[in-house]
């Protein structure tokens, strides 16, 4: 088995402050953020509301972090050219967002950018046996899409260990992320079972010091080798 990665940080600018948006992301790139998170949501495959490329336009000539596309709209396919404009480095589309997906991460790798592969609480490990060869980064949902704030799911857990061995089987690559309720308590147990990726909204958002809250968190998360 390859070494795991140190686990990189990427804050969910979804727990931000949106009227200040540009502050918000330039506090986070100067506290130590390895990633930016940007969550998309389309009123329709999840049940909320965001925003979409022409903010991440806006915020991209500000910033050099790489920026971590969460796509959860349906369909997503006439969107990826978009998106990709826009400035994202890494897009991430759902397994659960329709029966083309092999396609949808053959056209983000076609427009250079890394692929990323969501995938929800309910839905097996085994669903995405068959993309990993276009797979940068896995996505495991630890809370069902839509909004910030809400509990980690423990039963993830094993579905993070399956989907590394999945990825340490592939030769490949490929990190594993996960998001949705991650602080310092989830964060230890979602690195020892293989993740090296952590979204984290409220627990950096939702705290007084950004740079404190990543520190915890890396803190946290080691050690990250299972
Ligand atoms: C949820 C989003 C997450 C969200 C996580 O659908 O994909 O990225 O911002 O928020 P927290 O860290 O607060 O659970
Ligand atoms: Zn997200």
């Amino acid at each position: 088995m390859t070494a795991l990665h140190p686990p990189l940080i990427a804050p969910s600018v979804l727990s931000a402050n949106f009227a200040r948006m540009a502050e918000e992301v330039a506090a986070v790139e100067k506290g130590g953020a390895d990633w930016l998170h940007l969550d998309v949501m389309d009123g329709h495959f999840v049940p909320n509301l965001t925003f979409g490329a022409p903010l991440i336009k806006a915020l991209r000539g500000d910033s050099k972090l790489p920026f971590d596309v969460h796509l959860m709209i349906e369909p997503v396919d006439p969107f990826l050219e978009m998106f990709a404009k826009a400035g994202a480095d890494h897009i991430h589309v759902h397994i659960e967002a329709g029966p083309h997906v092999h396609r949808s991460l053959q056209t983000i790798r076609a427009l250079g950018k890394k692929a990323g592969i969501a995938i929800c609480p309910a839905t097996p490990a085994s669903a995405i046996a068959h993309v990993l060869d276009l797979v940068d980064i896995i996505l495991v949902m630890t809370v069902n899409p839509g909004f910030g704030g809400q509990r980690f799911i423990e039963s993830q857990l094993s579905k993070i260990r399956e989907l590394r061995a999945m990825a340490e089987a592939s030769g490949r690559d490929i990190r594993i992320g996960v998001d949705g309720g991650i602080d310092v308590e989830t964060t230890p147990r979602a690195t020892a079972a293989g993740a090296d990726m952590l979204v984290a909204g409220t627990a950096i958002y939702g705290q007084s010091d950004y740079a404190r809250a990543m520190n915890a968190l890396r803190e946290a998360s080691r050690p990250y080798a299972p």
